[in-house]
């Protein structure tokens, strides 16, 4: 066994998921340096495990014991790295909190990625689901990333559309997963910045302050507030943000369910089909403030699931696997879980 790597057995993660499950690690590494990655690699034990890549723990829904080795990614620093004319490219290893790096560009006086304030988790999982709040995807900003390619051992640089974004999703959740482990994520942010406020909530809260040209801090403000109205605080109540993706369906199917309920809410995209909010399908079954178990439906936003206190892993799922049934059962529809359950 390599002894520069200090491998820890039943680990609790209790405090290490936003979903507060008291699960255990069967074993624990916690990666402080990307070199320690190539010795993992290099260890015919380690290597030979099952692995569970940990960020911010916060897109996860764990059982009781982890049989496999959890990697902590603990990764940090950031800098603004070089610019040109119309970009300012700054740089953030993965262990970073993605919300505070956010707080950091917007102290460099840097606009862009305001709208994405407050969303828990880290650097390095952001582009892993494309994390997106009002209006606005991480992809919208991204540059380029550097990753550790457990196949190969290298160190890889891959650009925008390597890593084929889309709605919560990358390449990261399909062909790379356990495969490349995020080291740093580059953004370019614009030097001529643009108020996106297409997400009415922000504009209606800004109007309210009297703020006509708002700043990118002003924004950042505002969405702070406006999801903490919204959205329980993992270290209050224990969450993984939107439990559901919202879905999106053909035309023919949206116009059928308008016509039964003139009320729900849709979303037109650009290929013609629509996107539904999850939370008004889950509203509409009635569990809304509802719980299974130790697990709970939001009372101020449906398409959150949270912890009432002690609920395990397998609590979560069933109350997920509830949810989904009486919403197919209902409009027709499926709906995608977006955390991963390990
Ligand atoms: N709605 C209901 N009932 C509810 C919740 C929502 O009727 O209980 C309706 C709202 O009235 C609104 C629509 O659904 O008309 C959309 O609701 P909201 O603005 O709260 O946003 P969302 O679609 O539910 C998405 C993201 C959030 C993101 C917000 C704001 C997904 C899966 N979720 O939620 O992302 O913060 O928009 O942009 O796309 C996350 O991914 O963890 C997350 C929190």
């Amino acid at each position: 066994m390599n002894r520069t790597l200090s491998l820890q057995k039943n680990v609790p993660l209790l405090a290490l998921n936003s979903f507060g499950i008291a699960a255990m690690a069967q074993f624990f590494l916690r990666i402080e340096r990307a070199g320690q990655l190539l010795q993992l690699r290099d260890d015919a034990t380690l290597s030979a495990m099952p692995r569970l890549l940990l960020g911010g723990g916060s897109n996860l829904v764990l059982s009781d014991t982890v049989n496999a080795l959890v990697v902590q990614l603990a990764l940090m620093g950031k800098r603004v790295n070089s610019e040109d004319e119309r970009y300012v490219y700054v740089s953030a290893a993965a262990g970073e909190k993605w919300h505070e790096f956010v707080l950091w560009t917007l102290q460099q006086g840097l606009g862009g990625l305001e709208n994405l304030s407050l969303i828990p988790g880290t650097v390095g999982a952001a582009p892993i689901q494309n994390i997106g709040a009002y209006g606005v995807e991480m992809q919208d900003y991204f540059h380029h990333l550097t990753a550790f390619d457990f196949q190969t051992g290298e160190t890889v640089t891959l650009d925008k559309s390597a890593c084929r974004f889309a709605y919560r999703d990358s390449i990261f959740k399909r062909e790379y997963k356990d495969r490349m482990v995020i080291l740093e994520v580059t953004f370019a942010l614009p030097k001529t910045w643009q108020v996106r406020l297409n997400y009415g909530d922000v504009a209606q809260f800004l109007a309210t302050k009297n703020i006509v040209q708002p700043s990118p801090k002003d924004v950042s403000d505002a969405i702070i507030v406006i999801r903490q109205s919204k959205l329980p605080d993992p270290a209050v109540i224990g969450n993984a943000g939107s439990f559901f993706k919202n879905p999106i369906v053909p035309a023919v199917l949206r116009d059928r369910l308008v016509a039964s309920y003139p009320s729900m809410v849709s979303y037109v995209q650009t290929d013609g089909s629509y996107k539904l909010a999850a939370g008004w399908l889950i509203e509409q079954c009635g569990w809304k403030g509802k719980s299974l178990g130790r697990v709970g439906v939001y009372p101020k936003q449906a398409l959150v699931l949270v912890n009432l206190g002690g609920a395990t892993g397998a609590e979560v799922r069933q109350l997920a696997q509830q949810i989904r049934s009486d919403v197919r059962g209902k409009f027709g529809v499926d709906l995608e879980v977006e955390p991963v359950f390990i």
